[in-house]
């Protein structure tokens, strides 16, 4: 019993360490077509008052510039469409919400500061509510099973990046 115990847990830690070089990296959101969502970007100790949301290297999504928003250099397609919440600055919260999701959203998403060795970055995947509504697999069995194996997978991810 006991061996068996070390084995799954050995297995598991296996599993981790071959995601985790993926997840230290980004996290990943999906969302749906139509649909706001949350792209998360934290930075405390100290608390940045610029913080720049970048696509592909240089496309500004959005700006946050002496602890304002600012549309300025942001590319067309996002016009209109991204908030971020300026009281939540001081808690260090520089997350944004894109509205009205399209397909052509889905990228990588950096929530830059200045000088940080390595930027913060969301991998948002969109797709389409109603394909994936007719293609959404049953749910699996060993669901109440799974929540332990997600709880320890995001504990371990956490020891792991932080
Ligand atoms: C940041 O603030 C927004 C808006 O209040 C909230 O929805 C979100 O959960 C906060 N994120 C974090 C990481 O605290
Ligand atoms: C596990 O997840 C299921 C479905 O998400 C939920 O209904 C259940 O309450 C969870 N169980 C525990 C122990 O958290």
């Amino acid at each position: 019993m006991m061996k068996l115990v070390v084995s799954e847990v050995h297995a598991l830690m296996s599993l981790l360490l071959y995601v985790n070089s993926g997840i230290c990296q980004d996290s990943v959101i999906s969302g749906f077509v139509g649909e706001d969502i949350l792209l998360p970007c934290v930075y405390k100790n100290p608390v940045p008052v610029h913080v720049f949301w970048r696509i592909n290297d240089a496309d500004a999504v959005l700006d946050i510039i002496n602890s304002n928003p600012s549309t300025a250099t942001q590319i067309a397609k996002y016009s209109g469409r991204v908030f971020s919440f300026p009281k939540e600055y001081s808690n260090g919260n520089f997350s944004i919400v894109i509205k009205k999701l399209q397909l052509d959203d889905a990228n990588l998403y950096e929530c830059k500061i200045p000088d940080a060795d390595r930027p913060k970055s969301v991998k948002l995947q969109v797709s389409d509510q109603d394909k994936e509504r007719k293609t959404m697999p049953p749910p699996a069995d060993g669901a109440a099973a799974s929540n332990l194996s997600v709880v320890l997978l995001c504990a371990v991810s956490l020891l792991i990046c932080f």
